[in-house]
């Protein structure tokens, strides 16, 4: 059965992404087949029949979709990016290229970087945009015009030097308008849109990506002119973040171009917390992270217009490790008693997302400033991971009865942990960890955070690796726990369905089986939600990436 749409029918789909086409299908016999094309080697129309023979199916002609004029919000955003270039170039738009120049960018930027100007008027683009057929709701849609009291609509972008934002296909999904003179906000952005989302683009990204891989790095920046300057002086693995924090989604798409990122961020900045925060995220999510500092304050378009590309590589190579970045940011507050446990949380909570070989060479450090031992600083952060995962047995000698009760009211109002979204493969898992001791000195709790992630599953299981049943079965009864203790039931379960899987396994070997079953239950669940994306057109380049992954 073809697992793109769980039918014994032919079916083929093809994701066109600026250099590829990607195609699947399956044919009658559910045979699926997949394949990329060069845009080179054949035009859209030949891979189409291409597919359609592989699948065994006619096409049809297009003509119900040629007769639409329906433009989707795709289209409209190009109209409006070609709209705001070509003012660039007119009469109309002598301000903003007198104030380009002043900036450093030359017509060749304007192309490259597909730079405009959205001309000083409440309506310029809205009637260009109606005239080429678009309606007041899809220039809405598109965020390109906000709607008055009285209903009638204006452009957004008035007067503004623009930056068109691109998704990692290339295709404009935002637009970002620097003021020129006046009063204003210096910067505006298009809103969130069916087509774009914030947290999961990063400026030029399409045009770095390749750079980022040749290089193994990326540099990531805050501003549309730091990216941009960059990458005129040829740091094409640049991107920008565009003001706002980073976020898990930016982090994987990065990581699955580099293993390295490089921070440059104005300093004021660079020490904030949730900055910070941004970066250990960023590295969570396997990049190592290193944070460039700029003498004077300045920013990365200011230094590079003021200095040369080699002497942005040599602040690239002064660049710290992002722990060393932390604690010397910290390292005022720990010198200020009054400072020092807020800092103290601040560094362990940030580590505690770490995996242990990454802080590993900055132990000495970390405990010299907290002036613990290696032993206690292992413990600490053990107890923060245990703590998040809302486990912290704490079983000090003889809790009192009233510790207990507080114990109790505090994780009612916490909102304890939602076992409802644990799988049985999950559930399964922690049974036979709880049923297996002999495991806990053969796995380590690294191996199970790789399986398990972030998921509830996961918190239990290390709970369960780290303390003998009968501490755990104790803290259960006492805080009125139950649900840890129905999860390994159920695990129970699902291990006697599959025991006949499970039979004269020693319990690494279950261990390894039961891994697998959950890898795989993982691979179809994926492939089954790109499917989903694919049937309402929302897949992404990534997304078919991976799913080349599974064939
Ligand atoms: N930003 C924004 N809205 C603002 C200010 C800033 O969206 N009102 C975003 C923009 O993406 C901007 C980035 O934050 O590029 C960094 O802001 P800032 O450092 O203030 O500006 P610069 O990038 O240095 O801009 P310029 O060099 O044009 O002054
Ligand atoms: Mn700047």
């Amino acid at each position: 059965m073809c697992p793109f749409h769980r039918e014994d029918t032919p079916s083929f789909h093809v994701y066109p992404d600026s250099q590829n086409y990607y195609c699947f299908g399956c044919n009658r016999g559910g045979d699926i087949f997949t394949f990329t094309m060069e845009i080179e080697g054949l035009d859209f129309k030949q891979t189409l029949e291409l597919l359609a023979q592989r699948a065994g199916v006619e096409l049809e002609s297009e003509t119900r979709h040629e007769k639409s004029h329906a433009k989707d919000l795709y289209d409209v955003m190009n109209l409006a990016a070609k709209f705001f270039s070509d003012t660039l170039q007119n009469p109309e738009g002598n301000i903003a290229r007198e104030y380009a120049k002043r900036r450093l960018l030359t017509q060749d930027d304007f192309r490259n970087f597909s730079l405009g100007y959205s001309p000083n008027s409440w309506d310029s683009l809205t009637r260009f945009l109606k005239n080429s057929g678009v309606s007041e709701k899809q220039i809405l849609d598109a965020g390109l015009a906000i709607q008055n009291q009285s209903g009638g609509i204006y452009d957004r972008f008035r007067g503004r030097l623009i930056f068109p934002v691109k998704d990692i296909s290339g295709r404009v999904i935002a637009f970002g308008g620097r003021l020129i003179d006046g009063d204003g906000a210096k910067y505006i952005n298009s809103p969130e849109s069916q087509i774009y989302t914030k947290r999961r683009n990063l400026y030029l990204l399409n045009d770095a990506r390749n750079s980022i891989r040749k290089k193994s790095r990326a540099i990531l920046v805050e501003g549309y002119m730091d990216a941009l300057r960059l990458h005129k002086s040829g740091f094409q693995e640049s991107i920008a973040s565009l003001g706002t924090s980073l976020t898990p989604e930016q982090a994987e798409l990065l990581a699955r171009f580099s293993d390295t990122c490089y921070i440059c961020y104005d300093s004021d900045l660079a020490g904030q917390e949730a900055t910070i925060r941004g970066m250990y995220i960023l590295q969570e999510h396997g990049l190592a992270v290193r944070v460039i500092s700029i003498p004077e304050g300045k920013d990365p378009d200011e230094f590079l217009c003021a200095n040369e590309a080699k002497d942005f590589e040599t602040l690239i190579a002064d660049s710290q490790p992002l722990i060393l970045h932390h604690l010397e940011f910290l390292r005022e507050k720990f010198s200020t008693p009054g400072q020092f446990r807020n800092a103290e949380k601040s560094l362990l909570e940030n580590l505690s997302r770490l995996r242990y070989p990454e802080i590993e060479p900055y132990n000495t450090r970390i405990c010299a400033i907290l002036g613990v031992s290696p032993d206690e600083l292992h413990d600490k952060l053990r107890e923060i991971s245990h703590s998040k995962a809302k486990f912290t047995p704490e079983i000090q000698e003889q809790d009192s009865q009233i510790e207990v009760g507080k114990v109790e009211a505090e994780s009612e109002a916490q909102d304890l942990p939602d076992y409802s979204r644990i799988n049985k493969i999950e559930a399964g898992i922690c049974a036979l960890l709880w049923n297996f001791p002999e495991l806990r000195t053969s796995l380590d709790s690294q191996s199970l955070i790789d399986l398990l992630g972030e998921s509830e599953a996961c918190d239990l299981a290390v709970a369960i690796l780290t303390y003998d049943s009968a501490e755990m079965n104790q803290r259960w009864l006492l805080t009125g726990e139950v649900g840890a203790l129905s999860v390994i039931a159920q695990g129970e379960n699902f291990l006697r369905e599959i025991s006949s899987e499970l039979e004269n396994l020693e319990p690494l070997e279950k261990w390894q089986r039961m891994k697998k079953i959950l890898e795989e239950f993982r691979a179809i669940q994926r492939i089954q939600s790109i499917r989903e994306k694919m049937l309402h057109e929302r897949a992404s380049y990534i997304d078919m990436e991976d799913l080349k992954k599974f064939f």
